[in-house]
């Protein structure tokens, strides 16, 4: 197994490396990756190619025994590159050139750009591929990050316009299913066609989803371009990755074609970044881990494994005593295999003095170099439980064309994707049940139970499905605004909603309100006769046609379903009608494991527990998330304690 940190030897004096990789080898690392930000280190100036710098350090670390993951330093190109071509700079949204300076503002279909990127990589993949201590490539360093996936530059708009002749041949094709004649929009030609900037107003919202694919198909290009650039020179030995970085429901390219080409998915783990007061919560950073294992549908990296707080211009909570050990604990429990912490040591100068590392700017080796010290010795015993393959019987879907159609019409101000689909995540995560989190793509048939957030987008295909699924005795859970719209982003006409799976969910939605912050009750019927709860966001007025009704609103004007529950073949199918209070989804989601006799455990409020079973047995990890003590069973768990145990 591998475990090691991330270095960056050419930020020190050259005389620092001895010590520093005796240190490394303290911590008990066997690897390190390096490179990503080096590229005007490899090329001073066009065309000198020298890796002499990268020569040395790779000799010492080899020396050392230590391993090495290489970055390919697209991230952050020379400033010679952007003086001599402007070009290659990204545009924000109000056509205003993103200077050299920060990182990651080339333009992803900049030609020029993609020539000089294709050609670095190309030399310097070269230059190692017989070099056994290098084990893998990780391409760039977190594609579309920091909003570098949005460009509005003129060549993008060429592109775009390209993109959509070929998607839709001829012009009134597109204007038929834009809907163009609304507001007088119609083209005669496709260079006609607008980014969608900001203008009075909102854009069509087709056109807005196709911008959305078209960031996505070029974000995805370029990462495919590199990619295959790398597997063409590289040696047999080496694996190819690129690091995925936290967010991935905020960004404008579709994550598993991303990864699609990469023998292992790394991950970026930072429960808490910036100016936050305290960490993103336990159920978020198990959900983001739980969507790094369902990209490739296996098991991960980690490559960036927040130690120290982390900021650039603003710093928050620093991890109490612990608590980015157990973190690490929790990214092992769900699926990481391999581990590296970012950082060594944090940098005095540039943009990151305020990302701590490992070692802080003292140099010395303090609470932080002991934490890390110990998962190192303790958890390589536990490889093989690591490598087993993880086994879910619930999974959650998600499709980025219906994320970015939400992004673009969030349609109430409370809406917030993640937040929507945490809230069916969470009552499940709390029963410490395994869950994957899966593209809609994906084959979903073995699964148990399916929870299908604010899925919005459906067609026919993709209902049958769902309608296979329940029918074979699987359960769904739907959340509101299903089956709302089409794969054009319009809304379905002539269609009762929600469209094509109202007999699936057994009810009719005539009417809906958005809610926003507002908060209107809700009150139980049948098994949970007189309960009480309450929604916000958003409501969709549910009139059941076979469903049973087991909430409705408390509303004298609108005293329709909130909750329904349809038997559907040999399965069950519930719709959740709005932003509904958790303790009504727990119950249902106790409900919901039992009948499937999905193995799960009760845990205190902020006790992780996460099941592993592999040849020889089971175990489990015992996570505190709290700054309390903690009792699980017979074990007495310390605050911040993180534990495995075999049962
Ligand atoms: C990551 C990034 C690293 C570094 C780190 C700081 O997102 O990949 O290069 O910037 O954040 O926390």
């Amino acid at each position: 197994m591998y475990i090691g940190v991330d270095y960056y030897p050419e930020y020190w004096p050259k005389e620092m490396i001895e010590e520093d990789i005796q240190g490394i080898k303290e911590l008990g690392a066997n690897i390190v990756r390096i490179g990503e930000f080096s590229w005007h280190l490899m090329e001073r100036t066009e065309g000198n190619i020298d890796f002499s710098f990268f020569d040395e350090v790779v000799k010492k670390l080899k020396e050392n025994g230590l391993s090495i993951m290489f970055g390919t330093p697209t991230a952050t190109f020379p400033a010679w590159l952007a003086k001599k071509h402007p070009d290659i700079l990204s545009k924000d949204e109000f056509g205003r050139i993103r200077v050299f300076g920060g990182r990651r503002q080339y333009c992803f279909n900049s030609t020029t750009y993609r020539l000089y990127a294709a050609n670095i990589t190309k030399q310097l993949v070269t230059h190692y591929k017989d070099e056994e201590a290098i084990i893998a490539w990780q391409i760039d360093n977190e594609f579309g990050h920091e909003g570098s996936d949005m460009c509005y530059c003129e060549q993008c708009h060429r592109e775009f316009q390209q993109f959509l002749k070929e998607k839709y041949k001829q012009i009134d094709v597109l204007n038929e299913a834009y809907g163009t004649i609304f507001w007088g929009q119609t083209y005669n030609d496709f260079s006609e066609i607008p980014m969608p900037t900001k203008t009075i107003t909102t854009h069509n919202p087709s056109l807005q989803l196709d911008w959305a694919r078209f960031r996505s198909f070029s974000v995805n290009r370029f990462a495919h371009e590199m990619t295959n650039i790398v597997r063409k020179h590289k040696g047999s030995h080496q694996q190819v990755t690129t690091n995925v970085s936290g967010g991935f429901f905020n960004k404008w390219f579709d994550h598993e074609e991303n990864v699609r080409l990469m023998d292992f998915v790394s991950y970026d783990n930072y429960p808490v970044w910036g100016g936050l007061d305290e960490p993103i919560s336990p159920t978020a950073i198990a959900m983001s881990h739980d969507f790094n294992r369902g990209l490739l549908g296996r098991n991960y990296w980690i490559v960036e494994e927040l130690m120290g707080a982390q900021g650039h211009e603003m710093i928050g909570y620093l991890p109490r005593p612990n608590q980015a050990k157990m973190w690490s604990y929790q990214a092992f429990a769900h699926g990481c295999t391999n581990m590296l912490y970012f950082s060594w040591r944090g940098m005095d100068r540039g943009a990151e003095q305020f990302c701590y590392g490992i070692v802080d700017h003292s140099n010395m080796r303090g609470r932080k170099y002991k934490e890390v010290q110990s998962v190192f010795s303790h958890v390589p015993t536990f490889e093989h439980v690591l490598q087993s393959p993880i086994q879910a019987d619930i999974a959650v879907l998600y499709d980025y064309d219906n994320i970015w159609s939400w992004r673009f019409q969030p349609q109430s101000k409370a809406f917030d994707f993640t937040k929507e689909l945490l809230r069916l995540y969470e009552p499940f995560y709390r029963l410490n049940a395994n869950i994957d989190v899966i593209p809609v793509s994906r084959d979903f048939s073995t699964y148990k139970v399916l929870l299908v957030p604010v899925l919005q987008i459906i067609d026919e295909t993709l209902a049958e499905k769902l309608k296979t699924f329940a029918r074979c005795g699987g359960t769904v859970i739907f959340s509101f605004r299903t089956g709302l719209k089409n794969k054009q982003n319009n809304i379905h006409f002539k269609h009762i909603l929600p469209a094509y799976v109202s007999d699936l969910v057994g009810a009719h939605i005539h009417e809906v309100e958005s809610l926003a912050y507002r908060r209107v009750p809700i009150v139980g019927e049948g098994r949970w006769k007189d309960r009480k709860a309450m929604c916000s966001v958003w409501r969709d007025l549910l009139e059941p046609t076979t469903a049973t009704v087991l909430y409705r609103y408390d509303d004298p004007f609108y005293p329709l379903a909130a909750i329904t529950e349809n038997e559907y073949g040999d399965g069950n199918v519930y719709y959740i009608g709005g932003g509904i209070d958790d303790d009504v989804l727990n119950d249902l989601a106790k409900e919901i494991v039992q009948k499937h006799h999905i193995w799960h455990v009760e845990s205190d409020e902020g006790v992780e527990v996460y099941r592993r079973v592999c040849d020889d047995g089971e175990y489990m990890f015992i996570l505190n998330h709290t700054d309390q003590e903690k009792r699980f069973h017979h074990l007495t768990l310390k605050p911040y304690d993180s534990q495995i145990v075999k049962i």
